[in-house]
């Protein structure tokens, strides 16, 4: 058994997570609840193939090797149900460099790409980054859970003549997994106006029964002529800092542009520790995956117990997927800026604001649950502090 329990101290080991805080927001003591690592370490033989690969002494360049395609491979058919030839796998150092180099490969400076709001807040730094026009589509709230306004969609597709759309699947911070016929029915839209998909599948590990994940390319057999899909090993198995992603495209049309913008940025050679933790992991990884998955679980349960009984105005969207959850603090009517004052300065607890995740994120936190239990419940008591 994995000791998920196991409380580390992560302060002062250069973690974006938790030695950031005290810059940000210029306090001592703050528990972090943000960023989306997780405070767990590592399974052991990722570990170990990363030792082993610093323990050879000579780190010169290095390809992906044929190994860690197999692997992919398998891990897609195993997990998924997707088959992959090897030919449509590309590697980079992430999914958000990716984003960016999707949307230089595929529009113009102009065109207008769209995105859902709330969603994950660089989707939208790299849309405007990149001088392209930023179209966000409000996605509705039906049964406590996010679903997409197809109707209004199709309206914006038309009126700012869309060229590309970048899905989250499943969405953070909503933790939906959305369903096949929701994703067959966004992506029959989608064909029908010419609009790109680039399907970002970074959380598509972390689903909890009976919830099923479902990769957009694979849900008709038409979907992979205009669609690619974004994902990595890294977010799963709690590797962010090893810098390694894969981008699958099936259109050979669709992956010589990409790789063209590859190698316009120089971005076709990656860390070599990326590619060793990302085949260990899928190679190794079924067994830790299984136990984490029945801890989030657990965590997440704990959030929706404690908020019941001590925090009744906090409402939370249970999540499908993800170890995201997003919180409702709308029942205290306070602005965003009071809103994360009251928890940085009352409660000495950091979560990321819903606001950076669009306009439709106001008056919402986002609470990372990917920690021993102590923690959560430390961070637990400290939210409900801030409103005392
Ligand atoms: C939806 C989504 N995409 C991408 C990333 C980051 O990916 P990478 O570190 O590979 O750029 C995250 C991290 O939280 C995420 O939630």
């Amino acid at each position: 058994m994995v000791e998920f329990d196991t409380v580390y101290n992560r302060c002062n080991t250069n973690s974006s997570k938790w030695d950031s805080v005290k810059d940000t927001y210029g306090e001592d003591d703050l528990l972090p609840m943000w960023i989306a690592d997780m405070d767990f370490k590592a399974n052991l033989p990722v570990l170990d193939a990363l030792k082993k690969t610093a323990e050879q002494g000579i780190l010169g360049y290095s390809p992906a090797p044929d190994s860690l395609y197999e692997a992919i491979q398998s891990w897609q058919k195993r997990h998924h149900d997707y088959l992959i030839s090897k030919e449509a796998i590309l590697f980079n150092s992430g999914v958000v460099p990716s984003l960016s180099l999707a949307i230089q490969a595929y529009t113009e400076p102009g065109d207008a790409i769209l995105i859902h709001d709330p969603v994950y807040p660089p989707f939208a730094k790299v849309v405007e980054q990149n001088n392209r026009k930023l179209v966000r589509s409000q996605l509705l709230i039906d049964h406590e859970h996010f679903v997409m306004d197809l109707e209004k969609m199709e309206k914006q597709i038309i009126a700012e003549n869309v060229r590309l759309f970048i899905l989250c699947n499943p969405h953070n911070p909503g933790g939906r997994v959305w369903t096949k016929s929701e994703l067959e029915a966004f992506g029959k839209l989608c064909a029908k106006y010419d609009v790109l998909v680039i399907s970002d599948e970074i959380h598509q590990d972390l689903i909890f029964a009976p919830h099923v994940f479902t990769t957009f390319t694979n849900v008709h057999p038409t979907f992979k002529e205009f669609s690619i899909t974004l994902t990595a090993a890294t977010k799963t198995f709690n590797l962010a800092g090893i810098k390694n992603s894969m981008i699958f495209i099936e259109n050979p049309d669709l992956r010589k542009k990409f790789v063209a913008a590859q190698e316009r940025n120089f971005q076709n050679e990656i860390n070599v520790f990326g590619y060793v933790g990302t085949q260990a992991a899928y190679q190794h990884g079924d067994i830790w995956l299984e136990e984490l998955l029945v801890y989030l679980k657990e965590n997440i349960d704990t959030v929706s117990e404690f908020l019941k009984t001590e925090l009744s105005e906090v409402k939370m969207m249970h999540p499908e997927g993800t170890y995201l959850i997003w919180l409702d603090f709308s029942a205290f009517n306070l602005t965003d800026a009071q809103l994360q004052k009251q928890l940085i300065h009352k409660g000495k607890v950091v979560l990321n604001p819903g606001i950076s995740f669009g306009p439709k994120g106001t008056q919402h936190m986002r609470l990372n649950v990917a920690c021993p239990k102590e923690t959560l419940l430390e961070g637990l008591n400290r939210i409900k502090q801030s409103f005392k």
